[in-house]
């Protein structure tokens, strides 16, 4: 089996799993370096993956409901989450933007067959006419979205498998709720020394660190790809 195929097989079996699910199925996937990181500093674009692990990253689009970012991606990458690399039907997508910082320019904004969900704890945003439906939920004592009640909102609105692309905060607040099930990794051969994709969990216990497993690594093109399924072994306390 191709490592396409592999993966196909991998997350279609977690599709099938989630019939008493109140939640998406969550898949981080993003690309790093051999030292973690995923751009030179936060606000800079860097491409990491090679060609052959872009057409993976976009077949991974195509086997999710929906594809999630964080508005820091969105103004500095201005990415349109589209399938491009692969046969298949985009994602829906959706940005974490507590403040509406969202551009009305986005190409998000511009996208072929899909209204950009954005979830906001503001509720104004009516500039953005029908290009954008603005969802405002409560924000946590940061103002930021809280990511339980985003998830359970988007299960009622049918995502049911959810991609979660980035970027380091977006990722980090996943792992920190224990709200991600799966990641696929690409990891470039070269080194930044910039910004991780993975801050601060804040956990001391080493009980605490989520674990992946069943592991799987394969070489695509010059990149490793690394996949499986995270693993939470105590409820981190707040
Ligand atoms: N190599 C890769 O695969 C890859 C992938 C994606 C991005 N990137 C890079 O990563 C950088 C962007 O990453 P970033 O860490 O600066 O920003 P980010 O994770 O994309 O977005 C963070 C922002 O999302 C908003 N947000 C709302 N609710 C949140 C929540 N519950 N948890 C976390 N954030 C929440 C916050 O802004 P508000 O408070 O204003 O809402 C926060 O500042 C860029 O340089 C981009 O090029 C690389």
């Amino acid at each position: 089996m191709t490592i396409n195929q592999q993966i196909e097989h991998w997350l279609t079996a977690h599709k099938h799993n989630s019939a008493s699910a109140t939640r998406p199925f969550v898949t981080l996937s993003y690309a790093q370096s051999w030292d973690g990181s995923i751009t030179t500093r936060s606000g800079e674009s860097l491409a990491l993956s090679g060609a052959e692990s872009t057409r993976l990253t976009h077949q991974l689009r195509s086997l999710h409901d929906g594809i999630l970012v964080g508005i820091g991606t969105v103004l500095t990458d201005d990415p349109q989450l589209t399938v491009r690399n692969w046969p298949g039907t985009n994602p829906q997508p959706i940005v974490l933007d507590s403040r509406l910082r969202l551009p009305t320019n986005a190409r998000l904004c511009q996208h072929p067959d899909q209204t950009c969900w954005v979830l906001t704890s503001l509720s104004k945003g009516s500039e953005f006419g029908d290009q954008v439906e603005i969802i405002t939920l409560e924000g946590d004592a940061e103002g930021r979205i809280n990511l339980a009640e985003a998830l359970t909102l988007l299960w009622k609105k049918g995502i049911k498998m959810l991609m979660v692309e980035g970027g380091s905060q977006v990722i980090t607040a996943f792992l920190k709720a224990q709200l991600a099930d799966a990641l696929v990794l690409t990891i470039a051969p070269t080194l930044v020394g910039g910004y991780k994709g993975v801050g601060n969990l804040g956990i001391t216990n080493k009980l605490q660190l989520p674990q992946i497993r069943p592991l799987h690594t394969q070489m695509l093109g010059d990149d490793l790809i690394m996949w499986g399924n995270l693993h939470y072994q105590e409820p981190v306390k707040s």
